[in-house]
Parts: structure tokens; C-alpha cells; sequence
């Protein structure tokens, strides 16, 4: 399971970052035909860059994600993706309804990467660069869980 795509809502400030992140600590010596994108469900931010904020955040942790652009999940892409990691409950929803009989089943991120199930990622955007930074640290402890997780299967 090495084809990983991160979804949020608007692919600015949460699926941007996990991808940055992944790309960041999983590294394909380790993770052999890895492969990591981000979606959104939404089209409102397609071809642009992520969130200043989540750009500024991502730097202020060595992570250079302002040359991701925003795109929005396609049909290909639950045949493309073996894993695909919902940032949200919502978010979840809208992959399960949009996705009949797919090869890759949608997961909510923090639950599948082992931090707790139901949970969702904050969605930062009508907040402060506080949430951010939270959003920052569920995601990097997440993609840690990924990391372990992915190592253990066979
Ligand atoms: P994201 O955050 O889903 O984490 O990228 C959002 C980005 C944009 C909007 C909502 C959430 N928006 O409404 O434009």
C-alpha cells in the first residue's frame, strides 16, 4: 500500500499539509513506490497554491509546500490511490457517497493513522495561525502513525 492521496475540503490548508509532511518523513528509501497527492472535495481553490498560513507553518518546520497547487478529487483517482485519507468526518462522507464499488476504500486520516477513532482535523481556515500550528502537530503525529503503520504491513 504505497499510493496515498490526502483529501480535505478546499486542498489548501489541511491535505496540503499532510502531503508536505508525508513527502517530508516518508521518504522512498524507506517506503519503497511511495507515492503521495492531495485533493479536495471542493473546486473552489483549484490551481492555487495552499493557504499563506499553511505555507508559513510548514516553513516555520523546515517543509516547503508552496509549490502544491489545489486540485479537486477526480473518478481516477479511487482506481489510482490504494489508500485515500479523509481529513474529516464530512470529508469521508462525500468520498463514500461519490465512490461506488472503488478499488481504494476511503479512511479517515487520524483514525487510521492511529491517533483516535472518529476524530477529524480541525479545519483551520476561519481561524487564527494558532489552529495551524495545532493542525500542524495532529498531522505530523499522524503521518508518524502512517509511517509505523505502513512498515508493519506485509
Ligand atoms: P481545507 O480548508 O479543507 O483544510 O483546505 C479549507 C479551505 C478553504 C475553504 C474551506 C476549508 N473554503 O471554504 O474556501
Amino acid at each position: 500500500m504505497s499510493k496515498i492521496l490526502f483529501v480535505c475540503l478546499g486542498n489548501i490548508c489541511r491535505s496540503p499539509l499532510a502531503e508536505g509532511i508525508a513527502r517530508a518523513r516518508l521518504k522512498p528509501e524507506r517506503y519503497p513506490g511511495i507515492e503521495l497527492d492531495s485533493a479536495g472535495t471542493a473546486g473552489y481553490h483549484i490551481g492555487e497554491p495552499p493557504d499563506a498560513r499553511a505555507i508559513a507553518v510548514a516553513r516555520r518546520h523546515g517543509i516547503d509546500i508552496s509549490g502544491l497547487r489545489g486540485r479537486q478529487v477526480a473518478a481516477d483517482d479511487f482506481d489510482r490511490f490504494e489508500l485515500i485519507l479523509a481529513a474529516d468526518r464530512s470529508t469521508l462522507d462525500i468520498l463514500r457517497r461519490r465512490q461506488p464499488g472503488a478499488a481504494a476504500d476511503p479512511q479517515l486520516l487520524l483514525e487510521w493513522c492511529g491517533i483516535g477513532a472518529g476524530l477529524d482535523v480541525p479545519d483551520p481556515y476561519y481561524g487564527d495561525d494558532a489552529g495551524f500550528d495545532t493542525v500542524f502537530e495532529l498531522l505530523d503525529r499522524a503521518v508518524a502513525g502512517l509511517g509505523q503503520r505502513l512498515a508493519s504491513l506485509p
